[in-house]
């Protein structure tokens, strides 16, 4: 356990991650933070290495890792080249929340890429993870610090509790800012192609590339079989034990089907779990007034408000993991709309809820 909590000044000089450097350069794998989601990191470049990230996590091996580096000129050594529409967009969002697919060289192993031709590159953010990969001085292939299955790691204890005693390290840091994974773009055609919606958004990718698609398989998530051309997003994902439902439509109807299923728990003596606005608390407030019993069977989840979708993208997997510490069979989401980040937080909803929407 690596503890850089505390630290401040420079992270190059903290030893803490001077050890966990010295874990990854010796082909362990060490869990550590991002600004999007803490990752699982390990040498890119060889192969066992890699194996260790697959098998901690319990990870099917068709599921290529994401590369991480802290410096522009490690892109070179690792792709066959770079786009001119790619470059703008590092220009404009990287270190961040972008991951970009680009044609690979011959140096990045299979394993890492599960087979394809191409390799998924981004450059973080935040400073420990960016001072690890310095020290290391290595391409770090981090997938979601998280069993497979799960919803990814937002907190230091989120991946103790999933990976304790199954890595070699794990450095434990703050909260995760944004709180999903990063926006994965395809760049090897002629426009880009999100493949994976996030923090950067078809908007933001757009304005400055001029042009950006979402991949048709993602829009299609609600209920025809097609296959996403990301490989990990064609698995259950981002689940929590109990069943999830999405209520999207008219607020106050979503609030009293809220209700409805707080009288079903209480009367079945289950608990359920409910993620909802700031503004829809005090109308449930008021609809249970007279109902106090009930609530004993409910455990209510702030989203923020519905102005804020960033709040409810930096809570969502939290929230989740929680249903379950909890004993919540099942999950009740107050759907949000789908735009800026909103597409990429209901995107991880529609998958841990396999499809189960309500509309009202
Ligand atoms: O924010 C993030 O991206 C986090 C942090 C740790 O950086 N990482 C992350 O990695 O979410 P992971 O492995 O959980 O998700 C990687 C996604 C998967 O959906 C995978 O299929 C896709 O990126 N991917 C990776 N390489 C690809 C490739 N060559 N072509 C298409 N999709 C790829
Ligand atoms: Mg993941």
């Amino acid at each position: 356990i690596f503890d850089v909590r505390k630290l401040t000044g420079d992270a190059l000089a903290w030893p803490a991650l001077k050890g966990a450097a010295k874990l990854l350069k010796a082909n362990g794998t060490v869990a550590f933070p991002t600004e999007t989601v803490y990752g699982l990191g390990a040498n890119a470049l060889d192969e066992t290495a890699i194996e260790s990230i697959y098998t901690a996590k319990g990870r099917p091996s068709d599921n290529p890792l994401i590369v991480h580096i802290s410096r522009r000129d490690m892109l070179n050594d690792l792709v066959a080249s770079v786009p001119e529409t790619a470059a703008r967009l590092m220009d404009a969002f990287w270190p961040g929340p972008m991951t970009l697919i680009f044609k690979k060289r011959s140096v990045v192993p299979d394993k890492v890429t599960g087979g394809l031709d191409t390799v998924a590159i981004r450059m973080p953010s935040h400073i420990v993870a960016r001072a690890l990969i310095d020290l290391s001085n290595l391409p770090i292939a981090a997938p979601s610090a998280n069993l497979s299955g799960k919803p990814s790691p937002t907190t230091a204890e989120h991946v103790i509790h999933d990976l304790m005693g199954r890595v070699d390290g794990i450095v434990l840091g703050d909260d995760a800012m944004v709180g999903l994974e990063s926006t994965v773009i395809d760049m090897t055609g002629d426009i880009p192609v999100i493949l994976r919606p996030g923090a950067i958004t078809e908007m933001m990718v757009a304005e400055i590339a001029g042009d950006c698609e979402t991949d048709a398989a993602l829009k299609a998530l609600k209920g025809e079989k097609s296959v996403p051309k990301a490989p990990g997003m064609k698995y259950r994902h981002y689940a929590p034990n109990a069943e999830v439902t999405v209520f999207t439509g008219d607020t106050v109807g979503i609030i009293k089907a809220f209700e409805a299923a707080i009288d079903e728990a209480a009367a079945g003596d289950y608990k359920i779990a409910i993620l909802l606005f700031s503004e829809d608390l005090a109308v449930l407030n008021r609809l249970m007034a007279d109902n106090t019993c009930g609530l004993d069977h409910a455990v209510l989840f702030d989203q923020g408000s519905a102005k804020d979708p960033a709040v409810f993208a930096s809570r969502l997997f939290r929230d989740l993991r929680a249903s379950d510490d909890f004993g919540c069979k099942r999950v009740l989401v107050h759907g949000i709309a789908e735009e800026g980040i909103g597409s990429a937080i209901m995107n991880r909803l529609l998958k841990a809820a396999e499809g189960s929407v309500i509309r009202i």
